[in-house]
């Protein structure tokens, strides 16, 4: 087993913000007087195809309160990251709404959806999407310069050793094994503390114990800071370990 799931004690000092059950109660507490966390209604996606036209979602309605943790389980092709890139508003729905914390957020325009992201919600990509031009340590870094955060190096670099990472700050993404870039994803997305975390088959590059100490790193996190998770995963004793499992098949719940 890696080493850094034991790494919690050592990295709350480092951010204050997040430090101790006490914020993370509070939140908790104002969270379950406020909306869903995300509030799924009718929400569909067809495109055009060769053939004319392709319905990848049926219309879909679901909710997930705060603090919850949904894993979202079905087979390949089935839809399951083209609903997450939905909930967080990086694609464009053929009908329906999605509202996260109450805030609809196809009202808004993309610069509006933009900043909603910035400050509420942490996503890692199926396919890791790390800036190639960038170092570890300047990934992670780059959402909390985004947000003026004068602790960004500190806090980046006790993130990245969090998962393992502290060794590898230098690295350019095409130096880091699949593995790697997995967790400085993982590490980007988390560094910010964000209310809503999607994750899209988080462990699918890693070893078996490595993919162990994130998903427990994924849980610790919802858990220190009352966020949501929702987790696509094709791992069934990881969703399990979610507190719901939705399934979609061919674009409809099941
Ligand atoms: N922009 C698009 N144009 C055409 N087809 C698309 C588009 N986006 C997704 N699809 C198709 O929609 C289906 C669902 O894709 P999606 O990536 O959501 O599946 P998934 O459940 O995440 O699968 P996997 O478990 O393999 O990651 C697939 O058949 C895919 O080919
Ligand atoms: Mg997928």
């Amino acid at each position: 087993m890696p080493e850094f799931p034991q790494a919690t004690s050592r990295f709350i000092p480092d951010c204050p913000a997040l430090a101790g059950g006490v914020a993370a109660n509070a939140t908790a507490a104002a969270l379950a007087t406020l909306a869903p966390a995300i509030a799924v209604s009718g929400l569909s996606k067809r495109v055009a195809d060769a053939s004319g036209e392709l319905t990848i979602l049926h219309p879909l309605d679901f909710t997930v309160q705060p603090a919850e943790t949904l894993a979202i389980v079905g087979a390949s092709g089935s839809g399951k990251s083209t609903l997450l890139g939905l909930l967080a508003g990086l694609d464009t729905p053929s009908s329906g709404k999605v509202a996260l914390a109450g805030v609809d957020i196809f009202a808004l325009d993309e610069d509006g959806r933009a900043a909603l992201r910035m400050a509420q919600l942490g996503f890692v990509f199926q396919s890791f999407q790390l800036l190639a031009h960038l170092t570890a340590l300047e990934n992670v870094m780059l959402p909390l310069e985004l947000r003026g955060d004068a602790q960004a190096r500190a806090q980046a670099e006790a993130m990245l050793g969090r998962v393992g990472l502290g060794a590898r700050l230098g690295h350019y993404p095409k130096y880091l094994s699949g593995g790697e870039q997995q967790r400085v994803a993982l590490a980007r997305a988390f560094v910010t503390a964000p209310p809503l975390l999607f994750a899209d088959e988080p462990t699918g590059s890693l070893d078996a114990a490595t993919g162990e100490a994130v998903i427990q790193l994924m849980f610790e996190l919802n858990r220190e800071r009352a966020s949501t998770l929702v987790l696509v995963t094709h791992d069934p004793h990881i969703a399990a370990r979610c507190g719901r499992i939705i399934t979609i098949a061919a674009g409809r719940l099941v």
